[in-house]
């Protein structure tokens, strides 16, 4: 399983320390949450804090926008370091744009959902993405209840990247700890964030280590 650890649960104060502790465990990737108060009632982070995030680490960062019109943005994330672009379905008025510039840039294209929005949405364009998110939570907060209809909508998105034999990855964001990662990874999940369950833990080395093994 990829782990892919949201810094939004990390301490802000102690952030170069926290990225160690990143460095040092199994996490493959490293999960940067922005969010700009309108797309989601919450304001996290931007563009300086990836940036100084990228010069701590080697590990990919796997960059999550909750934040309108995410196409604007590419070359701005590009340049502060990250290797997946994750914008939302319901954020982008022209997605298959957003995609190919986000490929152009020399990132990984990923696409999230939201909890209501159905799967079958992405069918036209499934093709084109490396990774899919789908929504355990509704956007805006860590350390909220998992939406257990999304282990259904896993189900539902595992069958269409293998009908079509895709090598497009699903990736569960909200909610996730040993019990609901386990879960997800049943359903057909290969990539797992978890913010609180990871900072809040007081061994996150074993909570991390836990979630690579399932
Ligand atoms: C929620 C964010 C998540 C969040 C996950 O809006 O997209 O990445 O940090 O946090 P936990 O794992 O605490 O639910
Ligand atoms: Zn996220």
């Amino acid at each position: 399983m990829i782990v892919s650890p949201s810094i939004l649960s990390a301490d802000f104060g102690q952030l170069s320390r926290d990225i160690d502790m990143l460095n040092r465990s199994r996490a493959q990737w490293i999960h940067c949450d922005v969010m700009d108060g309108v797309f989601v009632p919450n304001i996290s982070f931007g563009f300086p804090v990836i940036k100084a995030v990228s010069k701590l680490t080697d590990k990919p960062l796997d960059v999550h926008l909750m934040i309108v019109d995410p196409g604007r943005y590419v070359g701005a994330v590009r340049d502060a370091g990250a290797s997946i672009m994750n914008v939302h379905f319901e954020a982008c008025t022209h997605l298959h744009r957003v995609v190919q510039s986000i490929k152009e840039a020399g990132m990984k294209a990923a696409v999230t959902l939201n909890p209501a929005t159905p799967v079958a949405m992405l069918q036209d364009i499934i093709g084109e993405l490396d990774i899919v998110l789908l929504m355990s939570v509704n956007p805006g907060f860590g350390g909220q209840k998992f939406i257990r209809h999304t282990l259904e909508k896993t189900r539902q998105l595992r069958k269409l990247i293998d009908d079509n034999k895709l090598s497009t990855l699903i990736e569960l964001d909200g909610g996730i700890n040993a019990m609901t990662g386990a879960e997800a990874a049943a359903a057909g999940a290969d990539v797992l964030v978890a913010g609180n369950a990871v900072f809040a833990s007081d061994k996150p080395l074993a909570t991390i280590e836990a979630l690579v093994s399932l």
